[in-house]
């Protein structure tokens, strides 16, 4: 062991691989402690943290006092010798030889390590996503996006993205966002869906994946203005189908966060072990069944209404997995959705709502692929039918049976890390009454 040869320039996750060499760990001071001689450091940096000791004799007095009056997210490089410390958070501490400071923060950081109210944190959100709590949640949410992409490519779907700038709704006119487009209307994408629809047509098997805009007027802890969709869609896929491959896409990206992040939800309080009942098959009912249910439980609904957060609560509540609503009223569905041919006033479509109270995750279904069925439809809804003659060409020239769904990204965030809002599952939300940072 030579304390004084070339260190090696590595991170906090793999300092273990360098027990008793020299390293170079480049991040920012998360917090500090000091007894006099001796001083902590903890240092952060992104994949981890990880306790540096600094001792006055190694460093000499000038050094030590300076860093003694470091204040918190200070950027750092430091240099040591890797000691395994079964006490330490993840069982090796630095010995620190030599610390360069980079940018000595301000002494006012706002994120102080004491809880913090909610406007104030998402005020200074472009700070807190610092914190190790946020850290996590951002890491988890990456796997989840990169685990929907695994299993699309590895199921054989082309991703195919779609326009964020449109001139029309998928998901109904009143939470459009309008966008002035060189004089004309246009407006920010509420889906990819139609779009999807035509590439199919090209490609077979698709996906979108990309924002999506709601100017929801809704304040709830599920909503965004600004989310994160994927959108699945392919040709010849029938209702069943659909359902098969939204249960198999959602085991899969639970089964690769409980593989690659249960530590990450572990230090976030999660409770793992209800992730690990998500096993298909997920149980079903239909939208009449779970209406009914909910009466029997005493709760104000008619046939016909739509579920609010309350009601899609209380029939997650009876089950432990994800449950399939399927088979909803046409009236409080969107345009395209293909009718029940066993009972033509409802659809073929379904809502996955997720369990623990964290509601719909998934809305999906078969799309109309008839031509005059649609048209009547577009008609019915009053929608605009120049902006819609593209869309009605996909039925003109080689229409086929197809179905499709969309899963919110930042609601599945929420329910796997258990969290109650989803703002701490985007980076930057966007909600009615936030826009910055
Ligand atoms: O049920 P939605 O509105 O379905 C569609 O947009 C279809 N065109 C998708 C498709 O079939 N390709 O939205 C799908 C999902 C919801 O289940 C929910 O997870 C999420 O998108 N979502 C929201 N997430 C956060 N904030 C909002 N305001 C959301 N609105 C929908
Ligand atoms: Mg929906």
């Amino acid at each position: 062991m030579d304390a004084h040869a070339t260190p090696y320039e590595t991170t906090v996750r793999d300092i273990g691989t360098y027990e008793d060499k020299m390293v170079t760990l480049k991040g920012w001071l998360y917090n500090k402690r000091s007894s006099g001689k001796i001083m902590f450091l903890i240092l952060r940096d992104g994949t981890g943290i990880v306790q540096c000791v600094v001792s006055k004799g190694e460093v000499g007095e000038g050094l030590f006092s300076r860093l003694d009056k470091l204040s918190q997210e200070s950027s750092l490089i430091v240099q040591g010798l890797v000691r395994k410390d079964p006490r330490a958070p993840g069982g090796y501490e630095l010995a620190v030889t030599e610390c360069e400071i980079v940018s000595e923060a301000f002494d006012d950081y706002p994120i102080s390590l004491k809880e913090h109210g909610a406007e104030f944190l998402l005020d200074h959100r472009h700070l807190w996503i610092r914190t190790p709590r946020q850290r996590n949640v951002l890491l988890i949410r990456s796997e989840i996006i990169k685990a929907c992409r695994d299993f699309l490519h590895n199921e054989g779907f082309v991703n195919v993205d779609a326009p964020i700038m449109t001139p029309a709704a998928c998901e109904g006119t009143t939470t459009l966002f309008p966008v002035e487009y060189f004089g004309e209307q246009a407006y920010l994408s509420q889906s990819g869906q139609l779009y999807n629809e035509a590439a199919i047509m090209s490609l077979g098997k698709v996906y979108c994946f990309g924002p999506t805009f709601r100017a929801e007027k809704s304040k709830t802890r599920r909503h965004l203005t600004e989310f994160w969709m994927v959108e699945p869609e392919a040709a010849f896929m029938g209702f069943e189908e659909m359902l098969r491959l939204e249960e198999r896409m959602v085991c899969y990206i639970v089964e690769h966060i409980l593989n690659n992040c249960e530590h990450l939800l572990r230090e976030i309080g999660r409770d793992v072990e209800r992730l690990k009942e998500i096993t298909p098959p997920f149980p079903r009912l239909t939208y009449t069944e779970a209406v009914d249910l909910l009466r029997r439980k005493g709760m104000d609904i008619s046939w016909g209404d739509d579920f609010g957060a309350p009601h899609e609560a209380a029939i997650a509540s009876e089950y432990t997995k994800p449950v399939f609503v399927a088979h909803f009223p046409t009236q409080i569905k969107a345009f395209y959705m293909q009718p029940d041919p066993d009972n033509p006033d409802t659809v073929l479509g379904a809502d996955l709502l997720a369990p623990e109270g964290y509601g719909e995750i998934i809305g999906g279904g078969e799309r109309i692929h008839d031509y005059t069925l649609l048209l009547e439809r577009i008609k019915q809804h009053n929608l605009p039918m120049e902006d819609y003659e593209w869309y009605l060409d996909l039925r003109r020239y080689g229409s086929v049976p197809h179905s499709g769904f969309g899963m919110g990204i930042e609601r599945v965030v929420a329910w796997i890390c258990g969290l109650e809002h989803v703002r701490e599952t985007i980076p930057f939300p966007r909600m009615i009454n936030r826009l910055r940072p």
